[in-house]
Formats: structure tokens, sequence, C-alpha cells
């Protein structure tokens, strides 16, 4: 009988520090649209600032093309979850703007997430963006060797709804490095039956995404910018995290 365990690949200390170059230029890149991005700009500027300099540090935008994707990066503001496709939407003050990015540097694939507020946000954008982060990074402090995925999806679900967020369930956190979505899926909700352990050597995007209202989304009419059905704001946050034994380590920042 064929065993159901899908197949998780172990990547090698060599590997890690791949992975690990290509995130921290993922982080700069972060860094510098954090720089520029302002009310007024077009979320096709910040495709091109981030495709630009990733092109100028001999990596490429690894979201441009997959699955026929057409953009560098993604771009979802306010009631966008994920996905949103960088273009002509202009960037007003009082906005949530998250930013989902891969790189490729080497064939090492890094995914990271940030959310931004543009100018004064409301308090209630303030909570969901703080909330959302928290999420992150309690389940980054899960990701160590001998626990389950799941105690990863528990720590986030459960943190955001203490404050009573919708968490999205028709996508998941997932293994990265050699392509940009591997085994094993990271939900952020809780379900029955087993969950992989997670082991020395495996590496993961984990990605909370959260939403002020429920747990409902919608795609657009374009079939990738995700929605929340009841139109309040969501955020996300995301790192890809090396597993190791004692610890969890996040790949996509900058260098010590
Ligand atoms: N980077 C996203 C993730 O966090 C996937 C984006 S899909 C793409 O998994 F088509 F835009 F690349
Ligand atoms: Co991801």
């Amino acid at each position: 009988m064929q065993s159901i365990k899908k197949m998780i690949r172990i990547k090698s200390k060599q590997d890690i520090a791949g992975i690990r170059d290509s995130g921290a230029i993922l982080a700069a890149t972060f860094e510098e649209i954090k720089k520029h991005i302002a009310a007024d700009m077009t979320t096709k500027d910040i495709d091109d600032i981030a495709r630009e300099f990733v092109l100028a540090r001999g990596a490429k935008p690894a979201e441009l093309g997959y699955m026929g994707y057409p953009a560098s990066i993604c771009v979802s503001v306010n009631e966008e979850v994920i996905h949103g496709i960088p273009g002509k939407r202009v960037l007003k003050d009082g906005d949530i703007v998250s930013m989902d990015f891969c790189v490729d540097l080497k064939g090492y694939i890094s995914d990271s997430t940030i959310t931004v507020g543009i100018g004064k946000i409301s308090p209630e954008a303030r909570q969901l963006m703080k909330v959302t982060e928290e999420c992150l990074y309690k389940g980054i402090d899960k990701a160590v060797a001998g626990n389950r995925v799941i105690d990863i999806s528990r720590a986030v679900f459960v943190h955001a709804k203490k404050y009573n967020y919708g968490v999205v369930r028709e996508y998941c956190g997932h293994g990265v490095g050699f392509s940009m979505h591997e085994e094993p899926a990271v939900p952020n909700f809780i379900s029955r039956g087993i969950s992989p352990r997670l082991r020395e050597g495996m590496v993961i995007a984990i990605e909370p995404m959260i939403m002020i209202g429920s747990d409902e989304i919608d795609v657009l009419d374009d079939d990738w910018t995700v929605v929340t059905a009841d139109n309040s704001l969501a955020c996300h946050f995301e790192h890809t995290v090396a597993v190791h034994d004692g610890y969890a380590e996040i790949l996509t920042k900058l260098p010590d």
C-alpha cells in the first residue's frame, strides 16, 4: 500500500544558507519599499520598485509568471486579503497595504509579507495589524523540531480568535525553499486528523491572513484578488522560517 504521507523536502545547512541569502534580499526590498511608499503612489509603482530592486541584485521576482500571475509582487489594499495585482489603484491616507513577495536567488525561494499603513490609520486597522503580526510570531515560536504543524496553526488561530477576528481557511502557509509551494500545508486554523511532525531542516512559510469581520472570502473577476466577503479590513504577515532542534530561525530578515 502506498503511504499517504506527502513528501516534505528537508534542506541541508547549505540549502538553508541559500534561502537565507534570498530572504535577506527580500527583507531589503521591503526596506526599500517602506522608504518610498506614500499616498498618491499606485500599486504598480510598488511592483516596479520591487522588481528593479531584486533584478539589480542578481535575483528574480519568483511570483512573476507563477501560474500565470501577471506581476512581480502581490499588493492587497484594505478589504483585499491576498493576491492583489498591482495596477492603477492609487494609495490614499488611512489605507493598509499588504505586500507579499517571493525572491528566487540561484534557485532558492524565500517568501514574506508585510502590511503597512499609509499616513494616519484608524485604531481598528492598527489593532488588526498588531494582532496579525503577533499571530505570526506566536506561530514562529512553535516552529521547532518535535512539534507538529498544528501547534503553529493553533497558536495563530487562538490569538486571532481572542479578538474575534476572521481567519482565512482556503489559503494556508506552506513549505518553501526549492519551490514556492511545497509540502506541508501550514493552516491558520485547527482541524482534526494527523498533522505532520516538524523536523530539523524543514523550511516553511507561516502566513496568518486575518480579517476584522467573518471568516468568509471571495475572489474577484480577475481570478486572483481575494477579498473579504463582508468588505471588512484584512491583514497579512509572513516569514520564511527554518525549523531547528530547539529554535525557529527566520530566514526573511536582514543579516544581523
Ligand atoms: N507568495 C504567495 C504566498 O505567500 C503566493 C503568491 S501566488 C502568486 O504563498 F501567483 F502571486 F505568485
Ligand atoms: Co507564502
